[in-house]
């Protein structure tokens, strides 16, 4: 995710810059940038890939005197990371860093376009920067002008803008993506999307709600809310670096899952519409002629495969075929040029996905990634990406990725339907008013967290976890399953919950822990009479279910919906944390688990 830092002050403004950036690298970047205004002169600088190439751009310029200063670490999601895309953008005399995206920008941009303004970079930021100076020319206030501005931008946005209209200026706007202020007795004011770049430097931080603005000068802060005057609260910073990364939590998957519901916003933003799916990186023709699709990836991406298969087959009426990568490597496939070939990776560098990919596009087929990481190796070959949006992922179990990846499938496939007429729009229009309340599905709720932490301590032992479900809730107990090995490294299987009467159910007694998932929407009778079998066979069952269930012995009940994709991310949270707090019982590195990397280049 893009990480902004801003300084207004007399100490060393490009040394807080860089240093602010170095502290945001965690964040995950592929370029990085910085603008300063000192006296009259306005520099930039952007360089592509890490901190080290800026720093080194810019190891002539020093800056001493008082002045302002934005600077920004890119994570692309509309354009290539190139430097031209890289913030801060310029107009004719300012400068722009922002973090999110601006979902009405190409209506702005048509319209900035036919007034004669050139866009060089292809990214949805330069709008704000055009539409700032547009302003700027016809008020001559540049703070009306930026007020107007953020009054014209849909979607989510932290902004810091500086202008050599108002050269001891920083002007700022926060809607959904992070922006912390911060100040000491100095006289400095800092900007930040987190509290890393701040210690050592702040004294105070105020973590600005959405839809404030306002500016920053010699005179001090000011801000607004409906075009009315706010003051901020300020509560003095903490000094714990490692824990201000981890924005407070334990671990980082644990903020990781935190972040779901934020970052599936994002996934979203700017493609799905009130009425219809729309992916701009992918042209109209792409998808036709396609007769079937192959899925191929590894691991927790494998999981979200196996689940959209479920959502081609029956809401686009495409054949479906999933295969792990590295099975479909040495199988001698037959390939067909009509099928789809789709990788999926959060990574995008996973061996044996790209040298599926590899074996699919030699053969001619169409291809299309789904990842998490722009420009990555995945990327560069497929013919077509899907960017999840997900933001670094730093906990070696995947969680908010597989969560966006199951967004891009759930959305592809509703595209699908679309094209190909398969769901009428009313049907669409009901898939998508369900996928549009997923955000706050994924919102942690104190009481089910802590419910998870207690019942966690019942399951530290045992010979073994079945976790059960049918349909795409199988592919989901697959998923459960492998969260809880791979951090708690207890014997875990996800089962399709019809095939256990087949063979595992041989195994049934009170030391068996079987983890039910029961969704209200599909097939919940039929879950029923397969945990009533393990129930009469003296198995454990944790069930997880919006229906009150008697026969489990421990029992989380989900929220009532009225479609299953609601209570697959519902569950989807509750198997992550349930993992989670498992593992730290057990004393587990849950970010770094034995045995495992987070990115698997070898085959
Ligand atoms: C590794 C990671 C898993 C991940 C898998 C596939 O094994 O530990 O969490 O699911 O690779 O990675 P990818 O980046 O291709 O999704």
């Amino acid at each position: 995710m893009c990480g902004i830092v801003g300084y207004i002050g007399s100490n060393d403004i490009k040394n807080f810059l860089l240093q602010g950036l170095k502290e945001l690298e965690y964040r995950g970047y592929d370029s990085a940038g910085l603008a300063v205004i000192e006296k009259d002169s306005m520099q930039v600088f952007k360089a592509v890939g890490k901190i080290k190439n800026l720093e080194e751009k810019t190891k002539d310029f020093k800056t001493k005197n008082f002045g302002i200063g934005i600077a920004h670490t890119r994570w692309a999601t509309h354009g290539k990371p190139t430097e031209l895309n890289a913030h801060p953008h310029l107009g004719e005399f300012s400068y722009v860093v922002h973090n999110g995206i601006i979902e009405n920008y190409k209506e702005l941009k048509t319209e900035l376009e036919e007034n004669g303004y050139n866009f060089i970079s292809q990214t949805d930021t330069e709008t704000i920067v055009h539409l700032f100076e547009d302003y700027y020319k016809k008020s001559k206030s540049p703070f009306e002008a930026f007020e107007k501005t953020v009054s014209k931008l849909d979607g989510a946005y932290a902004i810091l803008l500086i202008t050599k209209a108002a050269p001891d200026t920083i002007f700022f706007a926060k809607n959904g993506s992070p922006l912390i202020i911060g100040k000491n007795e100095k006289n400095e004011i800092f900007f930040a999307s987190s509290d890393a770049p701040l210690i050592g430097y702040a004294k105070e931080v105020a973590y600005l709600e959405d839809h404030i603005y306002g500016y920053v000068n010699k005179e001090g802060i000011k801000t607004f809310l409906e075009k009315e005057e706010k003051n901020l609260e300020f509560k003095p910073l903490t000094a714990n670096k490692e824990l201000a990364q981890k924005g407070g939590f334990r671990f980082f998957m644990e903020k990781e899952i935190y972040e779901q519901s934020r970052v599936i916003s994002e996934t979203m933003m700017g493609r799905v519409k009130a009425d219809k799916i729309e992916f701009e990186e992918i042209e109209e023709g792409f998808f036709t002629e396609i007769e079937n699709i192959k899925i191929c990836a590894c691991g927790t991406s494998y999981h979200a495969g196996l689940s959209a298969s479920y959502l081609f087959e029956r809401l686009s009426k495409i054949p479906t075929n999933v295969e792990i990568a590295s099975e479909f490597r040495y199988k001698e496939p037959i390939l067909n040029k009509k099928t789809l070939f789709i990788v999926i990776s959060q990574s995008g560098e996973t061996a044996d996905t790209l040298e599926a990919l590899k074996m699919a596009k030699n053969a001619g087929l169409k291809t299309l990634a789904i990842c998490n990481v722009d420009n990555s190796s995945i990327v560069r070959m497929a013919d077509r990406t899907i960017l999840t949006r997900a933001g670094i992922e730093k906990g070696v179990a995947s969680t908010k990725a597989f969560a966006t990846q199951m967004m891009v499938l759930w959305m592809l496939s509703l595209y699908l339907a679309q094209k190909r007429a398969t769901l009428d729009k009313e049907s669409i229009s009901k898939e998508i008013d369900s996928m549009l309340h997923i955000p706050k599905v994924l919102v942690v709720e104190t009481s089910l967290h802590e419910k998870i932490k207690r019942l966690s301590k019942r399951y530290l032992h045992g010979h073994g976890f079945f976790y059960i479900g049918r349909d795409i809730f199988y592919p989901l107990a697959l998923e459960g399953a492998l969260k809880l090995k791979e951090i708690s490294y207890l014997h875990a299987e996800g089962y399709p919950a019809g095939e256990m009467k087949h063979g595992p159910i041989a195994l049934a007694d009170p030391e068996l822990f079987t983890i039910a998932l029961m969704p209200k929407n599909l097939l919940y009778d039929k879950i029923k009479s397969n945990v009533e079998e393990l129930s009469a066979r003296d198995s454990t069952i944790l069930a997880i279910s919006p229906l009150e269930f008697d026969i489990a012995d421990d029992f989380i009940k989900i929220k009532e919906y009225n479609h299953y994709m609601l209570e697959y991310f519902e569950m989807m949270l509750i198997i992550q944390l349930l993992a989670l707090e498992i593992a730290t019982r057990l004393g587990n590195d849950v970010d770094m688990p034995r045995n495992l990397a987070k990115s698997v280049t070898v085959e």
